[in-house]
């Protein structure tokens, strides 16, 4: 399985200890972060990890800033990304068994390594549930591509 990472400044050595963390685990790991901890826009960093997983050049991917929500709010900008900011595990498990998360955030300034390590491992390990769950998420693809949602008409 391919993931890719970004990271803006803030993030530099958890990306590093999360990369280590799933090598050795036997991900192939695509690194489009930086390595510096110079001030980096994390817009690019998101960009760059949603473009490669909205393409399928990637499985999945893992986006951290200082707090994860800048960068997922970036990544959320490309078609086709759901991308969820997590700080503990039942949310980051719950984001692929119900939303099919296919990029999971966090953020370096917010929690500790072992507390990432364990958001990612609940993440890649769930498995989407479909059913009434993909219903849903059809419908947040609609939003994004129509701007509109029938069935928000049909409530009214
Ligand atoms: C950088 O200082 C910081 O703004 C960034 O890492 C992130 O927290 C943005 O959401």
């Amino acid at each position: 399985m391919k993931l890719v990472i970004g990271n803006d400044h803030a993030a530099v050595e958890m990306k590093r200890e999360i990369k280590e963390y799933l090598e050795k685990k036997g991900y192939e790991i695509i690194d489009v972060g930086t390595n510096s901890t110079e001030s980096f826009h994390y817009p690019i960093a998101g960009y760059r990890v949603a473009k490669m997983v909205a393409s399928h050049e990637a499985d999945g991917g893992i986006a951290i800033c200082g707090t994860g929500v800048g960068i997922s709010l970036a990544c959320n900008k490309v078609k086709g990304i759901r991308a969820c900011c997590c700080s503990e595990p039942y949310s980051a498990e719950m984001s692929k068994r119900h939303n099919n998360a296919n990029i999971i955030c966090f953020g370096a300034r917010v929690i500790g390594i072992e507390t990432a390590k364990q958001i990612v491992d609940a993440w890649l390990n769930a498995k989407f549930e479909g059913g009434r769950h993909e219903t849903r998420v059809n419908m947040i693809m609609e939003i994004e591509e129509t701007q509109k949602l029938q069935a928000a008409d049909e409530t009214k």
